[in-house]
């Protein structure tokens, strides 16, 4: 309490003590709620979704550094490393070779026959390529699977805390989200009894979760789907931090049924944010449906990026070492964390994030962030972000940097935090 007492009044007048001080006061809008203005025309009710906040911090850190502040991004899930060598070769000889026009709907039959190869290596299964559907990040999956699963008015639960987008995504589509509580006991991640007595027309997990990095086991991920099964609820499982997992390996809802729909995308153990690449593998009886849509959504997923990632589906080596890193950083910070000030976090099983509890310090984490940006241009995300209810007394910290810019960062929140610490 003492603490928070501390931050609120030192917050209030941040400003103030900058000036007295002769500080360059940054007066940048870094009030991350955006209001929709004066729109006279007509505008949908359904289409008023929430500011996706981590982007909203990446904007704010980058005017910052417009003025000539190197900012410490810690705030967005992306890879410091680029796409994989092999991807960009593939992209130079590609561009030379095709005139890049579209692609059939569902992606190029090879990419498709590679992703199918990753789920042998990977798991051991054999996942037949034609249920394989390529789409624009695993984002334009969440809307294949939404637009061709559900209908207007429809529920679909989904873990609270949890990756953002799930929630705005179903309400640009006139779905309603039913957001499951869940608990620190179960690694916030939501377990059969959770659902039992719950109407849902579809259930969505992501193990490793966003911003947990917690993973379901075997027996969680078979006590859900069995529990959806019963109810003919439509699971779907978001496998996109596959690839980045610590100590044991990540299980894919594909090991225990194939009547699920599970997405994965080049964004993350890939290295391929900006490519936009992801995939969908459905049940055979949905294939046509959703190349439908997809032929009418999206036309295909862009072409060159599908060049891309036949070359990164070929670099285990080059991917295993950003593995490497992120395993360091981790590391790093699960010492150095408790050291700066920040107790309250279990270490993550999967994907770069760590979900700290800040109550100690702070009420509101928007404000928290705010100033930590401000005052030592480090870059983090406020939990609400990922949960309107209890967000406020957390922060999501991102690793996926090189390791000298986490040191840097962990220096530079240390100063900040030297003020709260006993
Ligand atoms: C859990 C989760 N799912 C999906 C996405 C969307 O990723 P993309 O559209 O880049 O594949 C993200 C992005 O951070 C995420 O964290």
């Amino acid at each position: 309490m003492r603490f928070k007492a501390i931050f609120k009044k030192f917050n209030l007048s941040l400003f103030y003590i900058m000036y007295l001080f002769g500080y360059t006061v940054i007066a940048i809008d870094l009030n991350f709620e955006k209001n929709f203005g004066n729109i006279r025309m007509k505008n949908s009710a359904r289409g008023r979704v929430d500011p996706f906040i981590v982007m909203d911090v990446m904007e704010a850190a980058r005017q910052i550094s417009k003025l000539g502040h190197e900012v410490i991004h810690l705030e967005v899930g992306q890879p410091g490393t680029g796409a994989p060598t092999l991807a960009k070769e593939k992209v130079i000889n590609g561009l030379s070779d095709s005139t890049m026009g579209y692609t059939v709907a569902l992606g190029i039959p090879e990419l498709r026959e590679k992703i199918a190869d990753l789920y042998w290596r990977w798991y051991k299964i054999k996942v037949d390529p034609e249920r394989i559907i390529v789409t624009p990040g695993s984002s334009g999956s969440f809307i294949l699977a939404f637009t061709g699963l559900f209908d207007v008015g429809d529920t679909v639960g989904i873990g609270s805390p949890g990756y953002p987008s799930y929630r705005q995504i179903l309400k640009a589509l006139s779905l309603n989200t039913c957001a499951i509580k869940t608990t620190s006991d179960n690694k916030f991640q939501p377990i059969a009894t959770d659902i039992k007595d719950k109407n849902l027309d579809g259930l969505l997990i992501a193990s490793p979760a966003n911003p947990t990095g917690s993973m379901l086991n075997k027996d969680e991920l078979e006590g859900l789907m069995e529990a959806c099964d019963q109810k003919q609820t439509v699971f779907i499982s978001d496998e996109i931090y596959h690839g980045i997992e610590y100590d044991t390996r990540a299980v894919s809802a594909l090991e225990i049924s194939d009547d699920c729909f599970v997405i994965n995308s080049f964004s993350k153990y890939f290295s391929m944010t900006g490519w936009r690449l992801g995939w969908i593998v459905v049940p055979y009886d949905y294939i046509r449906q959703f190349e439908r849509l997809a032929q009418n959504l999206f036309i295909c997923a862009p072409h060159i990026s599908q060049v891309a990632a036949l070359g990164a589906l070929d670099s285990h080596d080059e991917l295993n070492q950003n593995l490497g890193t992120y395993r360091a950083n981790r590391a790093l910070l699960i010492e150095q964390l408790p050291k700066i000030g920040f107790k309250k976090f279990a270490p993550p099983d999967g994907a770069f994030y760590f979900y700290i509890d800040v109550s100690d310090y702070t009420d509101n984490s928007l404000n928290f962030c705010k100033a930590i940006l401000e005052e030592v241009r480090v870059a983090i995300t406020p939990g609400i972000d990922f949960d309107p209810d209890r967000g406020l007394e957390t922060v999501r910290l991102s690793y996926a940097c090189s390791t000298p810019d986490l040191k840097k960062g962990l220096s530079r929140l240390d100063n900040f935090m030297s003020k709260y610490r006993l």
